[in-house]
C-alpha cells in the first residue's frame, strides 16, 4: 500500500533558519545591532515554560537579541500592560510576545491591544488580524504562516481545490482560513457543532486539523491523495504526543501528511523569527 510523503517541518524550518541568520548578518551590518525579540510569560504553565524555552533557544541560532520576561502568576493586569508598554519604547526590541494563556484575573484582549502592531510578532493585534482579512500587508499568525509554508512546500496546486479547517480559533482556525482562501481554495471552517464532520473531511483535499483532541480526526475519513496538516499537540495518557489526526491511519490515505511532534510546531517558531525580522526591517526602512 502507498505511504503519504511526511512534510518534514524541522527540517524546513531550519531551511527558513538559515535563511534568517543571513538576513540577521546583513541587518547587523547596517544597523549594528541584532533584531530583538521580548517574550513575556506569565506563571508557571508548564507547556509554556517548554515553547518559551525553544522560542529562546530558535533566536540563538539566527543570532537575534532576546529578553525572556518571566513574571508570577499574581501580577496584576496593570502592571503587566506596564511591562508592555515599556516594550513597545525599547529600542532594542522589535517584537514582542505574550506567551498565552494567561491568568484568569487578565484580558487577553486587553495585553494583545496593547502591543505596538508594529511589534506585534505573533499578528494577533486587531489591526494584523484586519488587515489579513482584507489581504493587506501586515504582520501574519506564526501558525497559520507556517501552515501554509508547509502547503507550498508540497509544490501542489492548491486553486479551485476544496480545504476544511477544522477549529475556529482566532490563533490558528480563522487566520488559516483566511489564507487558504487568499490561495483561491474554497474553503470550509468545521467546529464542535459541525453536523457529519467525516463527510465535511471526506470531501477535502487539504485538511487542517486544529482542534486540540487527540485523533479526533479518523484517518479513514480521509480522502484519498489528500494535503493532510495537523497542528494539535496533545500529550497521551501514556505521554506520548499525539497530533489531531490518526497519523497511523491517515497516512495509509493522504498523498502528503504533517507528523506530530516535528511538523507544525518548529515551523510556528521558524515563522515567528520571520515576522520578528519583518518587523525589524521595517522599523528600519531596510
Ligand atoms: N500559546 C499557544 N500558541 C501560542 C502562540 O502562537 N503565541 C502565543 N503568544 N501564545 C501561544
Amino acid at each position: 500500500m502507498s505511504q503519504a510523503q511526511i512534510i518534514d517541518g524541522k527540517l524546513l524550518a531550519l531551511e527558513i533558519e538559515g535563511h534568517i541568520a543571513k538576513e540577521v548578518e546583513e541587518f547587523k551590518t547596517k544597523i549594528g545591532f541584532a533584531p530583538g525579540l521580548a517574550v513575556v510569560r506569565v506563571g508557571n504553565d508548564e507547556a509554556s515554560k517548554v515553547y518559551v524555552r525553544n522560542k529562546e533557544l530558535a533566536c540563538k541560532r539566527v543570532g537575534f537579541h532576546s529578553e525572556h520576561h518571566h513574571v508570577p502568576e499574581t501580577i496584576s493586569e496593570n502592571d503587566l500592560l506596564k511591562i508592555i508598554q515599556a516594550l513597545n519604547k525599547d529600542s532594542k526590541i522589535h517584537g514582542i510576545l505574550v506567551q498565552l494563556p494567561l491568568p484568569k484575573h487578565i484580558s487577553e484582549s486587553k495585553v494583545i491591544d496593547t502591543i505596538i502592531p508594529e511589534k506585534d510578532a505573533d499578528g494577533f493585534h486587531p489591526m494584523n488580524m484586519g488587515n489579513l482579512l482584507i489581504g493587506k500587508p501586515g504582520t501574519l499568525p506564526c501558525t497559520p504562516y507556517g501552515v501554509i509554508k508547509m502547503l507550498e512546500s508540497t509544490g501542489v496546486s492548491l486553486e479551485g481545490k476544496d480545504a476544511v479547517v477544522v477549529g475556529r480559533s482566532n490563533i490558528v482556525g480563522k487566520p488559516a482560513a483566511l489564507l487558504l482562501l487568499q490561495k483561491s481554495m474554497t474553503v470550509t471552517i468545521a467546529h464542535s457543532k459541525t453536523k457529519n464532520l467525516a463527510e465535511v473531511v471526506g470531501r477535502s483535499d487539504v485538511v487542517i486539523a486544529a482542534v486540540g483532541k487527540a485523533k479526533m480526526i479518523s484517518g479513514e475519513w480521509i480522502k484519498p491523495g489528500a494535503i493532510v496538516i495537523d497542528v494539535g499537540i496533545n500529550r497521551l495518557p501514556d505521554g506520548k504526543l499525539s497530533g489531531d489526526v490518526d497519523f497511523e491511519e491517515a497516512k495509509k490515505r493522504a498523498a502528503f501528511i504533517t507528523p506530530v511532534p516535528g511538523g507544525v510546531g518548529p515551523m510556528t517558531i521558524a515563522m515567528l523569527l520571520q515576522n520578528t525580522l519583518e518587523c525589524a526591517q521595517k522599523y528600519y526602512k531596510l
